[in-house]
C-alpha cells in the first residue's frame, strides 16, 4: 500500500509574494476553487493579518471553498494569531500556520533575542493557537541554517504544545538533496514524540533544488510537502506541486508513495495560475511547459509512432492535456453549452451564461471548431469578477505599409460615452496610447504577452498584460480572434483591476 503524500498548496501565499505577482480577491477565490478540483490537501489561503485583502480572501475561502483544509499564515505573535482565527472561524476545516525563526543568523542579526527567547514565543504561540483551532502547523524559519539539536529541541517543544505539523523550511533555499534527507531522517529519528506530528517540508528554489530536496524528504519519512502551482514563490520561487505530484504518481514503483491529487487538473490550473498572475511557465518546463509533451526529434517521433512508451514516461492526457477536446461547434444549443461548462469546472449564474453563450456563438460562426481552451478564455473575459469602471465599447485601428498608426476608441467611464482617436508606433501602441489618454491613467506597461489559444489563424488570440502604478503591479487578459481587439481588452481589464485596488486602498486608509 502506497503512503500518503499531503499537499498542502501555498501559491496564494508564498506564490502571491513572487515579484509582480499580487493577486485580487476574487482572483484568490477563483484559484482557491480549482485548487480544490484539483485535490490539494491544505489551502494556504494568505496572511491573515498582512493585509486587509488577505484577510478578505481566506474568509471568504473558508465560506465558499469544500474540501481542503483552509490554513492562514501567522507569525508567533499573539494579534497575528487573533487576526488568523477571526478570518478563518467560519471555515468548517481550519488551520492556523504559525512561525518563528531559529537560525543563529536570523535571531542575532534579525529578531536580536536569544534561542531560549525564541524557544519560548514559539511555544507560546502554538499553544495559544490550539486555544482557537484544533489543527496548528508550526515551522522553525530557515532551519536549514539552524544548529540541529536546538532544532530537535524546537520542533519537540512545539509538538509538545499542540502542534500536529512541523515544518521543516529551507527558506533560503540552501540545503542539498542528500543533506536535507538526512536533515528530515534526524528529526524523525531524535524528536522523541514525532509520531505525535506529521514532518512537513517547504523548500526554495534558489538553487534550482526545491523538487529534489522535497523528494529527498519523503524518501525520509516526511509526510506532507507545502509547494505552488508552477513553483511560483519567493525569489526563484518554490517547489513545483505539478513536478512533485508527477513524479510520485509516475514512480510509484520506486517511491512505494502518492498523494490524493487529480492530475488531470494539473494544465488548468497551471493554465488559471498565468492567466491570474501574468508569469508565464517558459516552454521547457517540466509538466506544464508548452513543451514537455513535445517531439521534434524523428528518431523519437518514430519511436512513439510504433509504441509511445518509447519516448513518452507520463500520458498528456494525465495531466490534462487533451489535444482533440473538439467540443462545440456552431450548432451546439445553450443546453449543451452549459453542460461543456459544467464538465470543465463552471457554473455561471444564469446572466453570466448568457454572456458567454452570446459569445460563443459568435466565436462558433468564425471558428468553426470551439475547443476547451476558448471556453475558458471566453469565460476569463466575459465574466467580469470585479466592477468596471471602464468599458471598451468599440475600437478602430489602423496600420499597413507607409501610414501613420492610428486608432478610434469609443468607452463608457462611469456611464459616460467617450470617443477619441489618436496614433502611435504600431495599431496596439496606438490603441494602448488612446485608451491611457482616455482614462487619464498614470499607470506604466510592464509587460505585453501573445499567445493563440488553439491552432490557426483563426484561433482565439489571448493577451495578458502587466501594469504598474504606485508600487502595485496587475495583470490584465483579454482573448478575441482579432489580435487588436484582445490586446484593448486586456489593456481595460487592467486598468479595471487598479481601479479595483485603489477603491479597496482608499477604504482601508
Ligand atoms: O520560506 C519560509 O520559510 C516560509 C515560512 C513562512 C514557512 O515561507
Ligand atoms: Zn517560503
Amino acid at each position: 500500500m502506497n503512503r500518503v503524500i499531503k499537499i498542502f498548496d501555498t501559491t496564494l501565499r508564498d506564490g502571491e509574494q513572487s515579484p509582480g505577482a499580487s493577486m485580487n480577491v476574487e482572483e484568490k477565490v477563483t484559484l482557491a476553487k480549482q485548487l480544490a478540483r484539483l485535490g490539494v490537501d491544505i489551502i494556504e489561503a494568505g496572511f491573515a493579518i498582512s493585509s486587509p485583502g488577505d484577510f478578505e480572501a481566506i474568509k471568504r475561502i473558508g465560506n465558499e471553498v469544500e474540501g481542503p483544509i483552509i490554513c492562514s499564515l501567522a507569525r508567533a505573535k499573539k494579534e497575528d494569531i487573533d487576526r488568523a482565527w477571526e478570518a478563518l472561524k467560519d471555515a468548517p476545516k481550519r488551520r492556523i500556520h504559525t512561525f518563528h525563526s531559529t537560525s543563529d543568523i536570523h535571531l542575532k542579526h534579525q529578531y536580536r533575542i536569544s534561542r531560549d527567547e525564541a524557544l519560548k514565543r514559539s511555544v507560546e504561540m502554538v499553544k495559544h493557537a490550539r486555544s482557537y483551532v484544533d489543527d496548528v502547523e508550526f515551522s522553525p524559519m530557515d532551519a536549514t541554517r539552524t544548529e540541529i539539536a536546538y532544532l530537535h529541541e524546537v520542533v519537540e517543544a512545539v509538538i509538545e504544545a499542540g502542534a500536529g505539523t512541523v515544518n521543516i523550511p529551507d527558506t533560503v533555499g540552501y540545503a542539498m538533496p542528500e543533506e536535507f534527507g538526512a536533515l528530515i531522517k534526524s528529526v524523525k529519528d531524535k524528536v522523541r514524540n514525532i509520531d505525535k506530528a506529521v514532518i512537513s517540508v517547504h523548500c526554495h528554489n534558489d538553487l534550482g533544488l526545491a523538487v529534489a530536496n522535497a523528494i529527498a524528504a519523503i524518501r525520509n519519512g516526511a509526510g506532507q510537502i507545502e509547494c505552488t502551482v508552477n513553483g511560483i514563490g519567493e525569489r526563484a520561487g518554490n517547489c513545483s506541486m505539478e513536478e512533485v505530484v508527477m513524479a510520485l504518481r509516475t514512480r510509484k514503483d520506486f517511491f512505494g508513495a502518492d498523494t490524493r491529487i487529480n492530475t488531470e487538473e494539473i494544465i488548468r490550473s497551471s493554465r488559471l495560475v498565468t492567466k491570474i498572475t501574468g508569469i508565464p511557465v517558459q516552454p521547457n518546463k517540466a509538466i506544464v511547459g508548452a513543451n514537455a509533451f513535445a517531439h521534434e526529434s524523428g528518431i523519437h517521433q518514430d519511436g512513439l509512432l510504433k509504441e509511445r512508451t518509447t519516448y513518452e514516461i507520463m500520458r498528456p492526457e494525465s495531466v490534462g492535456l487533451v489535444k482533440t477536446n473538439l467540443v462545440l461547434g456552431k450548432h451546439s444549443g445553450r443546453h449543451a453549452f452549459r453542460d461543456r461548462l459544467k464538465q470543465i469546472g463552471y457554473e455561471l449564474s444564469e446572466e453570466d451564461l448568457n454572456k458567454a453563450f452570446e459569445r460563443f456563438k459568435r466565436l462558433a460562426d468564425q471558428k468553426k471548431e470551439v475547443f476547451d481552451e476558448d471556453l475558458e478564455a471566453i469565460i476569463s473575459d466575459e465574466v467580469q469578477q470585479i466592477a468596471e469602471v471602464y468599458v471598451l465599447k468599440t475600437i478602430r485601428a489602423e496600420s499597413g505599409t507607409g501610414i501613420t498608426p492610428a486608432a478610434t476608441v469609443e468607452m463608457e467611464l462611469d456611464g459616460r460615452v467617450v470617443m477619441q482617436t489618436g496614433s502611435g508606433d504600431g495599431p496596439v501602441d496606438a490603441v494602448y496610447r488612446t485608451i491611457a489618454a482616455i482614462t487619464g491613467t498614470k499607470s506604466k506597461l510592464d509587460a505585453y504577452l501573445v499567445k493563440g489559444i488553439t491552432g490557426g489563424t483563426d484561433a482565439l488570440g489571448e493577451v495578458t498584460v502587466k501594469v504598474e502604478e504606485q508600487g502595485k503591479k496587475v495583470a490584465g487578459h483579454g482573448a478575441d480572434t482579432d489580435i487588436i481587439v484582445a490586446s484593448a481588452k486586456a489593456y481595460v481589464n487592467a486598468l479595471n483591476k487598479l481601479e479595483y485596488w485603489k477603491k479597496g486602498k482608499a477604504k482601508t486608509s
